[in-house]
Formats: structure tokens, C-alpha cells, sequence
């Protein structure tokens, strides 16, 4: 390999050197691939979770890997809790250059159903920890970046923000208001060097979906993407890490999907297009995934 290649090399794999990051929801599956993602390139980073041990494994594999973190058990509903998430991040580390709002209730999502069928309580608890745990995380990090002379901000957003579905009334209510945060962020205070993007993901085979998720859904689903895999946890965060870089210095106010195409296509494309290549192409296509 020659020298320039190294250097080149260097350059881009090093983006967060000197930066440190917060990600909630860090000790699981997109939150953790983040938080891995931040600290391979050199970002120290907070992994805030309300299972204060998967935090801890997620810190003890950066650890391992010679990067530098710090595990926070926090519900990033309670504004006490996030209060004090930012002032550890202070004492520890020096103060906040990046944010990821990824953490959210998930576990309600199962509850989380049509309009007339929905629980209020599963609505109510849906908004304290997306949407405003997203804003009250928002809210500590802007005033220390504003100190620090800029940052950036990344709002773990969904498609299920961007279209209606059958079920799901609260977490696509409150995906789509994060997106309007994230436009409100970035207009309120892009004057003081501080972006914020939304990233709204397709469907991501975390550990949490692998046991989860049926075979029957996922293929369905599949067939509505226009790529033929499925997305990873890796994936997500190579765009937050983007995002978050200064390679993205003049990218602020959007919303970025990042599905396979899931919400890219007519409606008849499912049918038609990817229904028309044989059964065995797709489950290869599947199987071997081309990068
Ligand atoms: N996986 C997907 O297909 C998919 C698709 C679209 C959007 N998303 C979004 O990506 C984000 C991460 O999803 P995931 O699939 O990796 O979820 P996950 O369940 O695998 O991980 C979520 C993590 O957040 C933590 N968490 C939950 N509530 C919390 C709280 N109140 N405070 C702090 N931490 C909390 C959990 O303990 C867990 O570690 C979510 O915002 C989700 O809406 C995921």
C-alpha cells in the first residue's frame, strides 16, 4: 500500500478524534452499532440506556477495542435523569460535541395499535420517551454546544414517521414530531454552527427483530424493498456517523431514509416489479447479500 493510500485511509477513518458523542438507547442494537461506529473513529463516547448492564457490555466492547467510554443507566424520559446525564458527560469528558436521540420505548410497540382500539397510557408513555425525552436530551446538549461553538445533532427518526400503517398510531406520531424537532433544531440554532438531522430507518434486523420478528413479516416486507436484503444495525451507523462528520458540515433540516427503497416505489411494485422475479432468485438475494 502506498503512503497516500494510508493517509487517505487515516483521514476518513479518524473523523472524531477530540469529539465526544452521546447516544441513548446505546447498549442495543442501533444505538450500540452508533456508539461502536463513533468510537472506531476515535470519538469518546457516552452510552446512556435504561439497562444500565447492556450499557456496560456496550462500553466494555469499545473498551476492548481501545476507544474511550462511559456507561450511563438513564431514562431519557425523566428530565432529572437527562439533567444529569450532560453534567457526567461535562465532569467526565469536558462537554458534548455530538448527540444521538436513538433510544426509544419499544417495548410498547406491540400494544401500540389502531385508533380506536389504543390505549391512552401506551400514547402518553410512547410521547414521554420519544418524543419528549428526544427534546429534553436536545435541550441539555444545544446549550453546551452553543458554548463550544457548534455541534451536531442526530434524531432517530422511522419510516413508520413518514407513512401511515394499520397499527403503531403513537410511535409514528411521535417519529414524525421528532422530524419536525429536528427541522425546528437545526432552523433555531444552525446560526450557531449547531445541524441536527432525522434518519428514518426501514425495517433493521436487530438482535431485538431477529428473535422477534416472524418469518412471514419479514418476508412481506421484504418484497416492499427495492433491495433485496435486509438492512443491518452497521448500515444505520455508517449514516449517523456521516451525518455527524463534518463531511455532512453543510447537510441540516433533512430527514434521510435509509430502507432499501421500501418508500421509494409505486405501489404496484411489490406485485408487479419484485413479485414477478422467481421465489428462489429473491430468497438467494436475499441469503447473499451484495454491498
Ligand atoms: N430496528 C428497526 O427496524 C428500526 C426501524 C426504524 C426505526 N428504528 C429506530 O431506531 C432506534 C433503535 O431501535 P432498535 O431497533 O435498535 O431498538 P432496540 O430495542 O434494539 O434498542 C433500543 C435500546 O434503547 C434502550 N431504551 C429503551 N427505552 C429507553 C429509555 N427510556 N431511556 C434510555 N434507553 C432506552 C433499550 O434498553 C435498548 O438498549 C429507535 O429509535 C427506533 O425507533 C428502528
Amino acid at each position: 500500500m502506498t503512503k497516500e493510500t494510508n493517509a487517505i485511509q487515516e483521514d476518513t477513518m479518524r473523523r472524531f478524534e477530540g469529539k465526544v458523542a452521546v447516544v441513548t438507547g446505546a447498549g442495543a442494537g442501533i444505538g450500540k452499532a452508533c456508539a461502536l461506529a463513533i468510537a472506531r473513529e476515535g470519538g469518546r463516547v457516552v452510552v446512556a440506556d435504561i439497562d444500565g448492564s447492556a450499557a456496560t457490555a456496550c462500553t466494555s466492547q469499545i473498551a476492548a477495542e481501545a476507544g474511550q467510554a462511559l456507561a450511563l443507566a438513564i431514562d431519557i424520559a425523566e428530565a432529572q435523569a437527562v439533567a444529569a446525564l450532560f453534567e457526567r458527560t461535562d465532569r467526565h469528558f469536558g462537554g458534548v460535541d455530538l448527540l444521538v436521540n436513538n433510544a426509544s420505548a419499544m417495548h410498547l410497540t406491540p400494544r401500540d395499535r389502531a385508533i380506536l382500539d389504543l390505549d391512552l397510557a401506551v400514547w402518553d408513555q410512547t410521547m414521554a420517551t420519544n418524543l419528549r425525552g428526544t427534546l429534553l436530551c436536545c435541550r441539555q446538549a444545544i446549550r453546551g454546544m452553543i458554548a463550544r461553538g457548534g455541534g451536531a445533532i442526530v434524531n432517530m427518526s422511522s419510516c413508520q414517521g413518514l407513512s401511515g400503517d394499520t397499527a403503531l398510531t403513537s410511535y409514528a406520531a411521535s417519529k414524525a414530531a421528532m422530524n419536525m424537532v429536528s427541522a425546528s433544531l437545526a432552523t433555531q440554532y444552525g446560526h450557531a454552527q449547531i445541524r441536527c438531522n432525522a434518519v428514518a430507518p426501514g425495517l433493521i434486523m436487530t438482535e431485538r427483530l431477529v428473535a422477534k420478528l416472524d418469518e412471514c413479516t419479514q418476508r412481506h416486507l421484504r418484497r416492499h424493498q427495492l433491495l433485496p436484503r435486509v438492512g443491518r444495525p452497521e448500515d444505520v451507523a455508517a449514516l449517523v456517523a456521516f451525518l455527524l462528520s463534518d463531511d455532512a458540515a453543510f447537510i441540516t433540516g433533512q430527514v434521510v431514509c435509509i430502507d432499501g427503497g421500501m418508500l421509494a416505489h409505486v405501489p404496484t411494485y411489490a406485485d408487479g416489479g419484485n413479485a414477478a422475479r422467481t421465489s428462489r432468485e429473491t430468497a438467494e438475494a436475499a441469503e447473499s447479500p451484495r454491498r
